[in-house]
């Protein structure tokens, strides 16, 4: 029987071994993955649990929150704030960063999370996820403020999601590649499924919000029509279409068989850069795909060498199979 390695034993060994990971953030993994597991319970549980719904509260994007979307914020802070390795936390759902208290020990490090992404297949039995992002405090600074979290996604120390489907499915990035890990229910403990994901620099399926097609800019409009144009086009193959509406789910697609993602910019609300969030959503998301061999960028620079001016900032999104992302990335600077 070939070896069950356990997320414990795969992060002991990044730490021994490797030396990618010192103890503390070690920690940290452990402590969110434990959160993840709680969720995936709640998620699990559904209607018998009470937690499906709207929550009639608005959070700080105006967005309606789901009962699930605070029960997983919740879960998160409550997991993380007194192991000591926190100095302070940030979610899509709060308002402002929730510094350790007092009471609890700080630690160096800076957690940000989408506790709930694809909030609106929560009630629709869809799969959803937890997006996370590692930032280390910077050197120096007393005490944690808002600017802390404000650095670029390349300053990311570790990044990951779970997503709650079919499976649950935990996917980490410590910048050694990207490694999945599957929930044994009877265990309750993460095992290594996958280790060295490589996302195929090329591919036939794409994921948009066609919906929307009326509102793009000229070189996404350009992109998805040439792709729509099929064999018979100037791409000379046929494409396929997804899009789950979780990018955790669409992402997940993508470090398995490949395809590329897009939330772009559209006129909607055009002083918006884009719906989805740098530092809950795009950073963690780019990082991983960039580990999978993969590309993310806005549609004119790296995600990844953004540098926040705030700390709910959102962005135009473009990630996924290399030579794609490239071509829409290509077609913007032509613009
Ligand atoms: P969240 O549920 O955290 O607000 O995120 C939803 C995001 C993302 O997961 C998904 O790709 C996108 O919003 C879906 O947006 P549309 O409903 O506009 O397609
Ligand atoms: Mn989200
Ligand atoms: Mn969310």
């Amino acid at each position: 029987m070939t070896q069950r390695i356990s997320l414990t034993r795969y992060l002991v060994e990044q730490q021994r071994v490797d030396g990618h990971i010192p103890s503390q953030l070690r920690l940290l993994l452990e402590v969110v993955a434990r959160a993840c597991k709680s969720i995936s319970q709640a998620v699990n549980k559904g209607d018998l649990g009470g937690v499906l719904g709207a929550a009639s509260t608005e959070n700080v994007q105006g967005e309606m929150q789901k009962k699930l979307d605070i029960i997983a914020n919740e879960v998160l802070i409550e997991a993380n704030e007194w192991g000591g390795h926190l100095a302070a936390m940030a979610s899509e759902e709060m308002d402002s960063i929730y510094v350790v208290p007092n009471r609890y020990p700080q630690g160096e490090y800076l957690l940000l999370f989408d506790p709930l992404d694809g909030s609106s297949n929560i009630d629709v039995n869809v799969s959803i996820g937890t997006i996370f992002s590692v930032l280390k405090k910077p050197e120096g600074s007393a005490g944690v403020s808002e600017h802390d979290f404000l650095q670029a996604g390349s300053h990311q120390v570790a990044a990951g999601y779970c997503v709650y489907g079919p499976q649950t499915t935990l996917v980490l990035t410590v910048g050694d590649g990207v490694a999945m890990f599957t929930l044994d229910r009877e265990q309750g403990s993460f095992v290594l499924t996958q280790e060295h994901v490589q996302i195929p620099a090329d591919t036939k399926e794409f994921a948009i919000n066609m919906s929307n097609m009326r509102h793009w800019d000229a070189p996404v409009k350009r992109y998805v029509d040439e792709c729509l144009a099929g064999k018979e086009g100037e791409r000379g193959k046929d494409f396929n279409m997804r899009w789950i509406a979780s990018m955790v789910a669409d992402v997940h697609r993508i470090l398995t068989r490949g395809g590329i993602f897009m939330y772009p910019w559209d006129k909607r609300e055009p002083n918006k850069p884009g719906k989805l969030r740098l530092m809950y959503e795009a950073n963690p998301m780019s990082w991983l795909v960039e580990q999978a061999g993969g590309a993310a960028t806005n549609g004119h620079q790296r995600i990844l060498d953004i540098q926040p001016g705030k700390l709910h900032e959102r962005v135009s999104v473009i990630l996924g199979s290399k030579n794609e992302v490239e071509r829409v990335t290509s077609y913007h600077q032509k613009t």
